[in-house]
C-alpha cells in the first residue's frame, strides 16, 4: 500500500516503520494515524515480520496531536470520531513486538504512542513530555495512565501539572525508556535488537508480550497464574523442544514457530 505521511521498509524480518511529516515535527494527523493502523496491520499478518520498529526523525519522534487539525473540534466531533482511540487499540492489538526508536521530541501523542509500543529505546537527544495542560486540555491516550504505571505518581504529576520535558537520561533512570543510545548508533541498536527478538520463536515472543502486558491489567496473583499457564502452554509447541534440545546439544536453536 502506498503511504503519504509514513515509510515503511522491510529488511531482515524487521518492519520499520518511520512517521513523515518533517514539516509538522511528525504531528500526529487523521491521515497518519489512518497510514500507521494500516501499516501495522500488513506487518502483523505478514509471515516474514518479525518484529516492528516505530520511529521518526532526528528531531521529532513525534510532536503529538496534530494541534492545528484539532483546534476548531468540538466535544461532539472528538467523541463521535473517537480521536486516536482505535488507532491507539490497533497499536495495542498488534501481536508482534513493536519497539519504539526514539529520537528528538516525543510529546503529548507522541510520548502516549511511544508508550503504547512494548519498549522504547531512546537516542541521547530524546525528549519526553505531556505538555497538554499549555493547550488547555490534558492527555489523552495514556499520558496519565501508562505514564504513571511506568515512572510512578510524582514524576507523572509533574510533567503533566507543569507541562515540563524530561531529557533521555531522566527517562531512562525512571524507567520509561530501556535504553539510551547515541542519536547516530539509533537505528543501528533498535535494528539489532528487533533482528534478535526476530531469531526467537514466534510464539513465545507473543506469549512474552501478552503476559508482560497482562501484568498491567490484573493483580499479581492472576498474572502469575496467567503467566504459568502460557508456561505451560509453550511445552506443546514444537520450538519448546527444539529450544531445549539445541541447549543440549550446544548448537543454534532453528525456530519454525510451530
Ligand atoms: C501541529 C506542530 C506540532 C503539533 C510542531 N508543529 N508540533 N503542528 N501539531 N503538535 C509544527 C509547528 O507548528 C511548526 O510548523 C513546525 O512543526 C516546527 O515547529 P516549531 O514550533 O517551529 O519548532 P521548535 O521551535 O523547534 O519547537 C519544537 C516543539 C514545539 C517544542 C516541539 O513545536 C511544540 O511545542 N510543539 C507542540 C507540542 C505539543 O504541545 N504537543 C501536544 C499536542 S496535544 P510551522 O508551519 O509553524 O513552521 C496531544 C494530545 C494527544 O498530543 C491526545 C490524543 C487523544
Amino acid at each position: 500500500m502506498a503511504y503519504e505521511t509514513i515509510i515503511v521498509e522491510v529488511e531482515d524480518h524487521v518492519a520499520t516503520i518511520k512517521l513523515n511529516r518533517p514539516d509538522a515535527l511528525n504531528a500526529l494527523n487523521t491521515q497518519l494515524l489512518g497510514e500507521l493502523t494500516a501499516a501495522l496491520a500488513e506487518a502483523d499478518e505478514n509471515d516474514k515480520v518479525r518484529c516492528i520498529i516505530i520511529t521518526g526523525s532526528a528531531k521529532a519522534f513525534a510532536a503529538g496531536a496534530d494541534i492545528k487539525e484539532m483546534s476548531e473540534k468540538s466535544y461532539v466531533d472528538m467523541f463521535m470520531s473517537d480521536f486516536f482511540g482505535k488507532e491507539g487499540n490497533a497499536v495495542i492489538k498488534t501481536r508482534k513486538p513493536i519497539i519504539a526508536a526514539v529520537a528528538g521530541y516525543a510529546l503529548g501523542g507522541g510520548c502516549e504512542l511511544a508508550m503504547m509500543c512494548d519498549f522504547i529505546i531512546a537516542a541521547d537527544t530524546a525528549k519526553f513530555g505531556q505538555p497538554e495542560i499549555n493547550l488547555g486540555v490534558i492527555a489523552g491516550i495514556g499520558g496519565s495512565q501508562r505514564l504513571t504505571r511506568f515512572i510512578g505518581k510524582s514524576k507523572a504529576m509533574d510533567m503533566n501539572l507543569t507541562g515540563r520535558f524530561m531529557d533521555a537520561e531522566e527517562a531512562e533512570r525512571s524507567g520509561l525508556v530501556s535504553r539510551v543510545v547515541p542519536a547516530k548508533s539509533l537505528m543501528e541498536e533498535a535494528k539489532g535488537a528487533a533482528e534478535k527478538i526476530a531469531e526467537k520463536s514466534m510464539i513465545s515472543a507473543m506469549a512474552v508480550k501478552e503476559a508482560v502486558n497482562r501484568s498491567y491489567e490484573t493483580t499479581l496473583s492472576e498474572g502469575l497464574l496467567y503467566e504459568r499457564r502460557l508456561f505451560h502452554a509453550l511445552f506443546a509447541t514444537e520450538d519448546q523442544k527444539e529450544g531445549m534440545a539445541a541447549f543440549m546439544e550446544k548448537r543454534t536453536p532453528q525456530f519454525r514457530d510451530r
